[in-house]
């Protein structure tokens, strides 16, 4: 066996954070398996071209033959398995891929990685991992007075992408049990920073605000995430992988419990203060309310204290802190949001936003 590990989707959002974090800190190479789909910019991984740390491969985890062949080559001591299609209202508009690529990928990389790890032996059989990143959302939604998500919290998913992370959650677990498999499960909340593709929350009302476009905010705005920094998401991984038990859960979360109107607010004000000529100011302004999203849970909330407790995780940034760096750095790569939502992502746009209806004052904000 090698220093490697093998990671999937590091061309995303949190993979691609996790690997240049990796890499800098120099934990040993890096193979990145990513099909590049939509939500996949190989540009966030730009800086380490050339770099012998750092491989990547262009293909799909579905790909029984290439997954097995790049475990017999690359020989990891880990799988780090970030790929999804993770964006609830895609799953909503279309369900099928998230069911391809969560449930059956997810499949095909644990069928390759127990057989692989079926011909490991002594040191190197010891030391294996397969760690999968899953999401607070299989957990399903909380009242405003209820205690937050725990470990033995029963499942309870509620969209077509929560229910295939769920579905992913469990095949992952039966490989453990079954066939004896050394796995470890994440389930964090949403994160934030950069390199987030601006279909979610926060990149799109900052690229929104910034081009004076209206902010949709979906029903109430009331809804409760607990937002947490990507750079403390891949600190938690790199733990885990490092101490956590094989077959346990850990669930991590930045305890920001925040409405998607305190977020927006919160992002309005910082713009106002970081773009003082703006013409759109105060960005607060371009608020609107718009058709809420079908099923749309209510309230998320991590309780970390296990991942705290047994393996010594903090989360290094408060909420304030690392929305100010997440600004900072969306204005600073203006260059990389303008080429990633060209093209198809237009499409997206119109598709998601043209059929809400904009709510008349008080009826959205009740
Ligand atoms: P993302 O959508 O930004 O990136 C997903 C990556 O996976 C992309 O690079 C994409 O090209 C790749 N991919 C998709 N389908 C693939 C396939 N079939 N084969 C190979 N590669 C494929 O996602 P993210 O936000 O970085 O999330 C990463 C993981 O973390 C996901 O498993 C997600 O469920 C989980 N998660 C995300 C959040 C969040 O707030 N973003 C919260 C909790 C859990
Ligand atoms: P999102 O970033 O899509 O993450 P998730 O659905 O996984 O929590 O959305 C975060 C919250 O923001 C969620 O309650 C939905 C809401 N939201 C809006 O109000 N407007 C939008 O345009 C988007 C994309 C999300």
């Amino acid at each position: 066996m090698t220093e490697n590990i093998l990671v999937t989707g590091g061309a995303g959002f949190i993979g691609s954070n996790f690997v240049l974090d990796w890499i800098a800190a120099g934990l040993g190479p890096v193979v990145n398996l990513d099909a590049l789909t939509y939500a996949g910019n190989p540009e966030n991984l730009a800086t380490l071209e050339g770099d012998p740390a750092y491989t990547f491969v262009h293909g799909n985890i579905c790909d029984a033959a290439l997954v097995e062949r790049l475990l017999a080559e690359y020989r990891p001591r880990a799988v780090v398995h970030f790929a999804a299609e993770s964006h609830v209202d895609r799953s909503i508009v279309g369900p099928e891929a998230f069911l391809k690529t969560n449930i059956d990928g997810t499949f095909t990389l644990l069928r390759a990685a127990r057989s692989y790890y079926d011909g490991l032996v002594g040191e190197e059989r010891e030391r294996f991992r397969f760690l999968h990143v899953s999401t607070d959302e299989v957990y399903g939604t909380l009242t405003p007075e209820a205690p937050a998500f725990h470990e033995e919290t029963p499942y309870a998913p509620n969209s077509p992408y929560a229910a295939s992370k769920a579905a992913s959650d469990h095949l992952v677990r039966a490989w453990v049990h079954t066939y004896g498999l050394p796995a470890v499960v994440t389930n964090c909340s949403n994160n934030y920073g950069p390199y987030q593709f601006p279909e979610k929350l926060i990149p799109l009302m900052i690229s929104n605000a910034l081009e004076g476009k209206g902010l949709p905010v979906y029903g109430d705005g009331k809804q409760v995430r607990d937002w947490l920094y990507v750079g403390d998401h891949a600190s938690a991984l790199r733990v885990v992988l490092e101490r956590g038990r094989i077959g346990e859960t850990y669930n991590v979360g930045g305890g920001n419990q925040r409405t998607n109107l305190e977020v927006v607010t919160t992002l309005c004000e910082l713009l106002d203060e970081l773009v003082p000529q703006s013409k759109f100011r105060p960005h607060q302004q371009l608020v609107k309310y718009v058709t809420d999203r079908p099923g749309h849970d209510r309230r998320y909330a991590i309780d970390a204290r296990k991942l705290e407790g047994e393996l010594g995780w903090r989360a290094q940034e408060s909420f304030e802190t690392g929305l100010r760096k997440t600004v900072e750095w969306y204005l600073a790569n203006a260059a990389w949001v303008a080429d990633v939502t060209s093209g198809a992502y237009q499409q997206w746009l119109t598709k998601n936003y043209a059929a809400r209806t904009t709510l008349a004052a008080g009826e959205g904000a009740r």
